[in-house]
């Protein structure tokens, strides 16, 4: 059975100190969250180690926001995936829209990327979205499965275990802008019908697929009551404990 999940993705926001108060306050909301919901906050790589030791004991799951394609050496400015794992993060974000238009992610580095994180214990939250241009043109779907294809072509129905797909149409991002309850279903359901060409149906069934998107308290709820959608990827409204804790409760 696949799991609902809710994580935020803190981006470039809060200083060490911030984001470790952050870190507490959702620790402290997070006995309100149905147990059923599985909470992670996502955090940039100066923060991992203090907010590992914030929600260590916790129900609250750790994630990157992102991890070098290369195993280690002269690559300076760039985090590992075991540099990762050994803060006590159990997850990455790979393939934000945001690494792919400002940073050169290509899905030929998320394969290394992913493969990586893998080996390192690491579950990957991958993620995959048009642009306003590619869905003016009517190129969601295709857009989204060739993104979606070319890395998970590499990996097995065993490695899915660990991997998290999350949606993230590139004009709901930080737009105020969410794509409508069932702009998201349709390409959800896309996915995992894709996933179960490549994996079978058992593993599409079993594969969490996370909605991003100016997602709020507003219209999660609308949202994580479709079929497909089995909780979001929040950037914004993950900045305030409460607001990210009553997504969460949207169940
Ligand atoms: P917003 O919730 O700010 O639109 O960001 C979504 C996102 O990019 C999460 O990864």
């Amino acid at each position: 059975m696949r799991k609902n999940i809710v994580a935020g993705n803190w981006k470039m926001n809060t200083t060490v100190p911030e984001g470790v108060e952050l870190a507490k306050a959702v620790v402290a909301k997070a006995g309100e969250v149905p147990a059923s919901v599985k909470l992670i906050v996502a955090t940039p790589a100066t923060h991992l180690v203090p907010v590992a030791e914030v929600v260590k004991g916790t129900p609250v799951g750790l994630s990157a926001e992102n991890c070098a394609d290369k195993e280690k050496g002269a690559y300076t400015g760039e985090i590992s995936a075991a540099m990762v794992a050994s803060t006590g993060a159990q997850y990455t974000i790979l393939g934000h829209s945001e690494r792919r238009q400002y940073y050169g992610e290509t899905d030929a580095k998320l394969v290394d990327k992913t493969r990586l994180a893998l080996d390192n214990g690491l579950g990957v939250i991958l993620c995959v979205g048009e642009s306003l241009e590619e869905r003016e043109a009517g190129k969601h779907f295709e857009v989204v499965e060739a993104q979606t294809v070319n890395v998970l072509a590499h990996f097995t129905a065993e490695d899915m275990k660990n991997i998290i797909i999350a949606y993230e149409p590139v004009w709901a991002i930080g737009t105020g802008k969410t794509a409508t309850a069932e702009q998201a279903e349709e390409i959800h359901a896309f996915i995992r019908k894709t996933l179960a060409g490549k994996f079978g149906a058992q593993v599409a069934d079993d594969t969490t697929i996370l909605y991003g998107g100016s997602c709020k308290p507003s219209n999660a709820k609308e949202l994580f009551a479709k079929p497909d959608i089995d909780g979001g990827l929040i950037g914004g409204a993950a900045l305030k404990a409460d607001d990210f804790i009553a997504i969460a409760m949207s169940f």
